[in-house]
C-alpha cells in the first residue's frame, strides 16, 4: 500500500518557469497558498526552483522566495536541477526553440502556448512521444475551463458528433456589449482595450485567430486527428454590424463568436466564425470575457463548461493540474500515460477536413432593397432555383439612409440548411440585381440543439 509518510517522502517536482509575467507569478503564488492540498493530492511537493525574467528588478518576490532567477530562459532548458518546464512566454519562435531543447534534455513542459501548439504541435508532440516526456497544456484552451481533461479522460467512452465553444473572451466582451449597449465594434474595441481585455494589438483576438488555435487542439483531441490549424476556415468579427445583432435578436438569435468542429461523413469541419444562436442556449447567454464549450458526446450526450479563459489565477489553475499529472505520471512509461492528444500516437487518423464551400449550415441574410413591387419575388425566385428555403423573414424600414436616396428597406432572412457552395452561387446572382442596393451581409446559424 501507498501510505502517505511514502507519498511525501518522494522528492520534489522541481519547475523552471520561464518567464514571470502576470500567470507565471500567479502559478509561483497559488503554488505557495496551497502547497499543502497540492502535495497530498500530487503524492509529492511542487516547487518553483527557477524562473526568468529579463527585467531581474521585477523578480525580486521569487528571487527572495530562494528562486533563482535568471534572465536567460535558455539557462532553464538546460539545468539538470529542473525537472518541468514551465513554458509561459508566448510566442512561436523563441517558445518553439525553448521547448524543443526541454524535451531534447528530457524534461517534461507545461504550456499555456496555444498558437504554439497550434502550428507547431505535430512536431512538439512527436518530439515529446520520442524523448518520453509529457507535452501538457490545459492552461492553452479556455484558460482555468478544464476542457481538455474533460475531452480527454472525462468523456474518452464517447464518439464526439460536435464541439462548440465560445473560446476568446474578448470579442465576447466586445459583442455582449455591442447587444447590451447598441454600440458599435469599434467603439467598444476601444473599452475592450482600455479594461485590459483585449492586446493593444488585438488582431489575434478579432480575427478569431486565438479562437482557432484553441479549436485546432480541441479538434485533435476530439477526433483523433493531427492538429490542423493551418486549414480552419476563420473569420473575426471586425465586419459585424450592431444592426445585424439587433435583428438576430428580433429572431430570437443572439449571435457569438463560435469555434466549431463537426464529425461529418465526408470529413471533419473546422471553422471559427460570427454565428447566430438560439436565444435561449445556455451559450447565448456566456456574456462578457466568460468562455464555454459545449460538447456532443454519443454516449454521454451535450455537456457543456463554462468558466474564465484568462487571467492570472484562472490559467495558473489548470497550469497546476497539468503540474499535479505529471508529479503523478511522469516516469511512467509513455503507455502508461494518458496521450497528449487523447487518442495514441499511432492510432491517429488523417480525416480530411472540409473545404468552407462544404460545410452544410443555416444563413442569416441580410438585403438592402428598392422597396418596390416584384423584389422580393425576384430574391425568393433565385433563391428557389437553387433549392434554398427559407425559414424565417423580416422587413425592417432602413434607418440609417437619408430621404433623397429613395424607398429602400432590410430584408432579413433565415434559411434552411444549405451547402455554402451553393447558397454562394445564389448570392453572387442576388448580388447583381439592381434592386440590390449594398453588399448581401451574410451570417453562418447553428441550433446547437
Ligand atoms: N486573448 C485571449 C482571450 C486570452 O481574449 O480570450 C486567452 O487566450
Amino acid at each position: 500500500m501507498h501510505s502517505s509518510s511514502e507519498a511525501s517522502s518522494r522528492s520534489p517536482l522541481r519547475l523552471g518557469l520561464l518567464g514571470i509575467g502576470n500567470v507565471g507569478q500567479s502559478v509561483f503564488d497559488v503554488l505557495t497558498r496551497n502547497q499543502d492540498e497540492i502535495s497530498r493530492r500530487a503524492g509529492r511537493s511542487i516547487e518553483v526552483v527557477m524562473a526568468s525574467r529579463r527585467n531581474l528588478a521585477a523578480a525580486k518576490p521569487l528571487a527572495d522566495a530562494g528562486v533563482r532567477v535568471v534572465a536567460d530562459p535558455a539557462d532553464i532548458v538546460r539545468d539538470p536541477s529542473v525537472d518541468v518546464v514551465v513554458e509561459l512566454i508566448g510566442g512561436t519562435t523563441v517558445a518553439r526553440d525553448l521547448v524543443l531543447q526541454a524535451i531534447a534534455n528530457g524534461k517534461h513542459v507545461v504550456t499555456a502556448n496555444k498558437a504554439l501548439l497550434a502550428e507547431h504541435g505535430t512536431e512538439i508532440f512527436d518530439a515529446a512521444h520520442k524523448a518520453g516526456v509529457v507535452v501538457a497544456f490545459e492552461a492553452a484552451v479556455a484558460g482555468g475551463i478544464p476542457i481538455i481533461k474533460a475531452l480527454r479522460e472525462g468523456l474518452t467512452a464517447n464518439r464526439i458528433q460536435w464541439l462548440a465553444g465560445i473560446i476568446n473572451g474578448t470579442t465576447n466582451f466586445i459583442l455582449s456589449e455591442m447587444r447590451s449597449k447598441g454600440l458599435d465594434f469599434a467603439t467598444v474595441l476601444k473599452t475592450a482595450q482600455s479594461l485590459g481585455y483585449a492586446e493593444a494589438d488585438p488582431t489575434f483576438d478579432i480575427e478569431g485567430v486565438d479562437a482557432a488555435h484553441k479549436l485546432a487542439l480541441m479538434s485533435a483531441i476530439a477526433f483523433g486527428v493531427p492538429v490542423q490549424f493551418d486549414k480552419a476556415h476563420i473569420e473575426g468579427i471586425t465586419q459585424l454590424d450592431a444592426q445585424d445583432i439587433r435583428y438576430a435578436e428580433q429572431l430570437g438569435y443572439r449571435i457569438k463568436l463560435l469555434g466549431i468542429t463537426k464529425r461529418v461523413p465526408t470529413g471533419i469541419e473546422l471553422r471559427v466564425h460570427p454565428c447566430l444562436v438560439p436565444s435561449e442556449r445556455l451559450l447565448a447567454n456566456v456574456e462578457g470575457a466568460m468562455n464555454a464549450v459545449v460538447v456532443q458526446g454519443d454516449a454521454v450526450g451535450t455537456t457543456l463548461y463554462y468558466g474564465k479563459g484568462a487571467g492570472g489565477e484562472p490559467t495558473a489553475s489548470a497550469v497546476i493540474a497539468d503540474l499535479v499529472d505529471v508529479a503523478r505520471v511522469g516516469n511512467s512509461s509513455a503507455l502508461e500515460r494518458v496521450p497528449a492528444l487523447a487518442f495514441q500516437p499511432d492510432a491517429m487518423v488523417p480525416t480530411p477536413v472540409l473545404p468552407i464551400s462544404d460545410v452544410v449550415s443555416a444563413y442569416y441574410l441580410r438585403l438592402r432593397v428598392s422597396d418596390e413591387a416584384g423584389v422580393l419575388a425576384n430574391l425568393t425566385g433565385v433563391l428557389a432555383k437553387s433549392g434554398i428555403s427559407i425559414d424565417a423573414m423580416l422587413q425592417r424600414e432602413a434607418h440609417d439612409v437619408s430621404g433623397q436616396e429613395g424607398n429602400q428597406t432590410d430584408l432579413v432572412m433565415l434559411t434552411h440548411e444549405v451547402r455554402e457552395g451553393t447558397l454562394d452561387e445564389a448570392l453572387a446572382h442576388i448580388q447583381a440585381l439592381p434592386t440590390v442596393l449594398a453588399p448581401v451581409v451574410r451570417l453562418r446559424k447553428e441550433e446547437l440543439a
